[in-house]
């Protein structure tokens, strides 16, 4: 039988929505973005994002299928986001999935947002094979996992501190950047001068493959107070702390490649879409004969395709899971079956 999956994503400040069709691929997909909501206060408010994706999840839904032209009575399974995330906006999500497939008469599943995002590079070709390496870079995680299958992940490195995303977003916020700060951060770096100010590569200088970036954010500070907050030096900082960022992430990729004999290489998540660390990657993937993937830009940001993908892949393995629900705002991706 044909599988075709609508898929939910509410874990933060994007309600998004999608349909993967087992034999058509990607039928279509929507996001509606909370950052004008948010952007008075700085950050996300977990509140308002909860209310927020109460009011735009149903309708989005029905948009896309107004959109596609596909009719409810033709999806096979719901895939929804179980967490990591904020727990009243994870709650939405879970509620309305269970309660639609539970309407419709077909199975739930709940998907583990890391999943989602670890997957999405496989989406469209050129694929990886499996074993490959994934370096998953968002607001929330920062992490090397050794994948060798789907729900065979093992975390080879972590951040002992901030996220990328969030050490992205921090940093900005101190250069005077609106919220979401990590393209705003990248977009004023293309002004600065990379060489005026040199910054650490946290963690470089010991073996291993966790990272630590929160001492990033006090550098750019201290650098700050005492250079200035004048537009050029407030650009120079922005293209120094990206430099760093980027090149801790060249070195313990490579350090990851080569411990493990993989040479395949795949970034996801949010800041997968920073054009540097694609293309200080993409250096080191030519330079070693190893080859490196990412998704399109609309699926490096939180989006609903890949949550749609990740249910169908579990769905067409004949993984099934029981009505009762957890949502799981902490969630190891470790501790996921295997299928
Ligand atoms: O995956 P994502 O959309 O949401 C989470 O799961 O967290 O990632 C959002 C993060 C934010 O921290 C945002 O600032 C960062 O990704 N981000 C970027 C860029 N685009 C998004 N960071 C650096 N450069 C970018 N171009
Ligand atoms: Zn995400």
């Amino acid at each position: 039988m044909n599988l075709r999956v609508l898929g939910i994503e509410t874990s933060c400040d994007e309600t998004a929505v999608a349909l993967y069709d087992g034999q058509q691929g990607l039928l279509g997909h929507l996001v509606h973005s909370q950052i004008d909501l948010h952007r008075e206060y700085g950050g996300v408010v977990p509140e308002l994002a909860s209310r927020d994706h109460i009011r735009k999840t149903l309708p989005l839904i029905q948009a896309l299928l107004a959109q596609t032209g596909i009719s409810a009575a033709s999806i096979s399974t719901v895939a929804y986001t179980a967490g990591p995330g904020l727990i009243g906006a994870l709650l939405v999500g879970a509620a309305i999935g269970r309660s639609l497939a539970f309407a419709w008469g077909v199975p739930a599943i709940a998907i583990h947002h890391m999943e989602g995002h670890l997957l999405a590079p496989l989406m469209q070709e050129p694929r990886p094979d499996f074993p490959f390496i994934a370096l998953l870079v968002s607001g929330g995680h920062t992490m090397l996992v050794r994948v060798e299958g789907v729900g065979r992940y093992e975390i080879i490195g972590d951040t002992l501190d901030d996220a990328a995303g969030e050490a992205f977003d921090k940093t900005a916020k101190l250069l005077g950047l609106d919220y979401p700060g990590g393209p705003a951060l990248a977009r004023l770096a293309e002004q600065g001068d990379v060489s005026r100010f040199q910054f650490p590569r946290p963690m470089t200088d010991r073996p291993g493959l966790d990272f630590s970036f929160s001492g990033l954010k006090t550098f750019a500070l201290n650098t700050l107070q005492r250079e200035g907050s004048d537009d050029q030096t407030r650009a120079d900082i922005a293209a120094a702390f990206q430099r760093a960022v980027v090149d801790t992430f060249v070195i313990k990729c490579r350090r990851a490649l080569e411990q493990t004999g993989i040479r395949q290489l795949v970034i996801a998540g949010g800041v997968s879409a920073n054009q540097e660390l694609r293309r200080g990657l993409e250096k080191l993937a030519h330079k070693i004969g190893g080859r490196l993937f990412y998704p399109p830009l609309e699926f490096c940001t939180d989006n609903g395709a890949m949550i749609a993908y990740a249910g169908y892949l579990r769905a067409h393995a004949g993984y099934r899971e029981p009505l009762a629900f957890t949502g799981r705002p902490r969630w190891p991706l470790a501790e996921l079956d295997a299928i």
